[in-house]
Formats: C-alpha cells, sequence, structure tokens
C-alpha cells in the first residue's frame, strides 16, 4: 500500500536516503538542499521532487565531462507492466485562470514531440529516448503523441486547493461532463491536469512540482493515465521553474535565465510536463520502468535525470545549455513553429547515464 502523507514521507526519509541509488545528479533547488546536509530524497509517487546531496552538485560541476547522472549505481529495472506503445493522445484541462497566450506555449510543446521538422536539436529527437522503453512484446514507447480534446474549468469546480485525490475528480468531472466530455481513451489517452498559478496542490513547492499516477475507477470510472502539473509562476518559481527563476535563498552568484517564450512559470511548466510525459509513456501503471525497490517511491526515467540540460549537467549545474542570440533567452531544445524550450534530459538506457538531442558530445 502507498501512503504518501507528508508524516509518512517524513518517517521513510532517512530509510530512503540509503535505499535510493547514490550518485544520481536529480536535483532541484528544494529549500532543503541548500540548508544544509539533505540527503533525504523528497519524491512521493510519480516524482518531479527528487533529490540528492549539496555534496552532489558541488561534485557535479567540472568533475567529469560524462557526468550527466551516470552512475554505476543506477538499477533501472523492468517490472513487466505496459508501456504506452499505442498512439499518444494527450487531453490538456486547464484547471483555473489560463491566458490563450500560456495555452499556446504548452499546446506547441506537446505537437511539438512528433514533429521531426523542427530544427536540430528537437523536441521530436528528445522523445526518441524514450522510445528506447519497451514492454514485455518489445513494444516501443510509441512515436505519436497527439494534442487531443481539451477542457477548461474556469470556475475552479473543486477550490483553490486541491490534494492530490482531488485531482481525480477534476478528470471525472471532465470526461463525465454532460457537454462535451473529455473521451475516454485507456489505449494512449493521457489526462494532464494544469492549474494556473493561484492554485495550491497539495504537496506544491514542498515536495513535488507534479506528479502522475493512473485514476481509480472508484472515482473516475476507470484507470487511465494522469498527470497534474501546477504554474509555480507566484508560489515557487526560484524551485519549479528553474533556472528562468532562482530561490530567494543562497544559490551563490546565480541571476535567473531569460524563458524563452517569455512566460517564466509556463516555460518552467513545460520541462515538469516533458518529465510527467516521458515517466507515464514508460510507467503508466507505475509497474513498468523503475529503479528502487518500493513501488510506492519508484526513480523514474526522468526523475534520474532531473535538472540535466545539456552535457556536463549535474548537481546544481545545470549543463550546457543554448542562447537566443536574439531573445537573449535559454533553451536546450526547438519545436514547432519556431519555438525553443528548455526540457530536462532523460535517462537512456544504453549508455547509462542521461542523455538529450543538444548534446555536444554523442
Ligand atoms: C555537512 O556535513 C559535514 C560532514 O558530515 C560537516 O562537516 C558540515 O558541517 C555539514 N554542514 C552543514 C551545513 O550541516
Ligand atoms: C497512429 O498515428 C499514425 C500517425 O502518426 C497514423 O498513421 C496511424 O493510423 C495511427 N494509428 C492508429 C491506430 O490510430
Ligand atoms: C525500440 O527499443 C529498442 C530496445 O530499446 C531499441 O533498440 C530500438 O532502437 C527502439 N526503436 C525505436 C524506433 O526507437
Amino acid at each position: 500500500m502507498c501512503i504518501t502523507s507528508s508524516r509518512f514521507l517524513l518517517v521513510t526519509l532517512v530509510a530512503l536516503a540509503i535505499a535510493l541509488p547514490l550518485g544520481v545528479a536529480a536535483w532541484r533547488p528544494w529549500p532543503h538542499h541548500l540548508l544544509g546536509n539533505a540527503t533525504a530524497n523528497t519524491m512521493s509517487v510519480g516524482g518531479g521532487g527528487s533529490g540528492t546531496t549539496a555534496a552532489a552538485a558541488a561534485a557535479g560541476i567540472g568533475a567529469s565531462k560524462k557526468y550527466e547522472g551516470s552512475s554505476e549505481f543506477v538499477k533501472l529495472r523492468y517490472h513487466m507492466g505496459p508501456v504506452l506503445a499505442a498512439n499518444i493522445t494527450v487531453h490538456p484541462i486547464w484547471y483555473g485562470a489560463w491566458a490563450p497566450a500560456q495555452k499556446h506555449i504548452l499546446r506547441a510543446f506537446l505537437r511539438s514531440i512528433s514533429a521531426p521538422s523542427a530544427p536540430h536539436p528537437s523536441v521530436a529527437a528528445w522523445w526518441r529516448t524514450v522510445r528506447l522503453y519497451t514492454d514485455q512484446t518489445g513494444a516501443n514507447v510509441s512515436a505519436t503523441v497527439f494534442l487531443g480534446a481539451e477542457r477548461s474549468d474556469r470556475r475552479y469546480s473543486h477550490g483553490r486547493a486541491l490534494s492530490r485525490l482531488a485531482i481525480q475528480s477534476v478528470i471525472r468531472d471532465a470526461v463525465n461532463s454532460p457537454r462535451r466530455p473529455l473521451p475516454v481513451n485507456p489505449r494512449g489517452g493521457l489526462y494532464l491536469v494544469l492549474t494556473s498559478s493561484d492554485v495550491a496542490v497539495q504537496d506544491f513547492c514542498v515536495q513535488v512540482c507534479g506528479f502522475h499516477y493512473f485514476t481509480f475507477p472508484a472515482i473516475v470510472g476507470y484507470t487511465l493515465p494522469y498527470a497534474w502539473i501546477g504554474n509555480s509562476a507566484t508560489q515557487c518559481p526560484g524551485i519549479c521553474a528553474y533556472p528562468f527563476a532562482v530561490p530567494p535563498f543562497a544559490l551563490g552568484p546565480r541571476t535567473a535565465d531569460r524563458p524563452p517564450n517569455g512566460d517564466v512559470g509556463v516555460d518552467g511548466m513545460v520541462s515538469v510536463v516533458a518529465h510527467e510525459l516521458a515517466e507515464m509513456a514508460s510507467n503508466p501503471l507505475i509497474n513498468a520502468w523503475y529503479a528502487g525497490e518500493d513501488p510506492c517511491f519508484p526513480t523514474e526515467i526522468a526523475d534520474l535525470c532531473e535538472g540535466i540540460y545539456g552535457t556536463g549537467g549535474g548537481g546544481a549545474y545545470t549543463g550546457q545549455m543554448l542562447l537566443d542570440g536574439h531573445s537573449g533567452a535559454t533553451y536546450n531544445m526547438n519545436g514547432l513553429g519556431g519555438r525553443k524550450f528548455l526540457v530536462q534530459w532523460i535517462w537512456n538506457p544504453y549508455l547509462s547515464y542521461c542523455s538529450g538531442p543538444n548534446a555536444l558530445d554523442h
């Protein structure tokens, strides 16, 4: 049984710190990384919040050309469950107040995943690492990711403070709405609940920037993989939209990078959306690809590379990113229509380190 209450997390932090693979470079600027020798891994189901020591941060910078999360201790294993091998259709649910320009950024990212026409290094090339994961039948994660029907929940139907379970109720309402319900697609449907910056979500900014799981038939009527990602702009951009914002507490002389689409919160969300999609595709029912022994706290293919955006990345160092000469924005891959995005890398099971399309040396 997976218990995800904070109290449970607290008492298991020590055990987790020992059980989780050492040397993994996943990093976000959570306050506890900076305020002491935090070895506790704060990831909860579906992650988005794994972490390692401040020492790893120091070691990552310039320690090894091939840092990028590489570690002989990472034992990523396949647990016999399905991956998303059928065409994937992503259904965004816009919860709260979303500006059209914000939706355009996230839609453009989703449409870019299956758009090989974008210039190198492309979002589509980034997805190729996710496609390396297969199931028992030898089927790879699908190359095709469609943007499907969407819904807006402008009236905050479940309030402005959501528990983890309430996210499932938002999905239940979306697929059962009397007017234009979202299609129920158990073969390749993914449901993304995106909360606007004025919505508080359980564990948001404290332990996670997003998470994924699957819905319970008792709540939604079906078992559907879903994810939640929050806009951190007003709550914790220095954590969840790093490096487009830096935390108010000590991080050295780091200044914020300019976001490629001009929206700190939403440009920061892009990488978390990418993180959750990669994990949903390779571990949709939390019984396929993950490291660690406990399925309540799986370390998944994007957790292993959190905070790594380029060659040399690891610890607190993002790795080598790209600079847009016109806007001065920082990014690492191209999407459709000239859009640029900053997206974290993904664990490559053959190389046994994190990889991405903007790698300089492979
Ligand atoms: C971190 O740990 C080291 C050795 O274990 C110790 O010397 C140092 O004072 C600790 N730093 C903090 C901030 O607790
Ligand atoms: C999957 O998507 C491809 C386009 O990428 C399309 O040609 C194919 O018909 C789709 N398959 C199904 C079963 O919908
Ligand atoms: C499918 O996965 C296998 C095993 O990881 C890999 O060798 C192959 O290149 C993948 N195919 C595609 C099209 O990505």
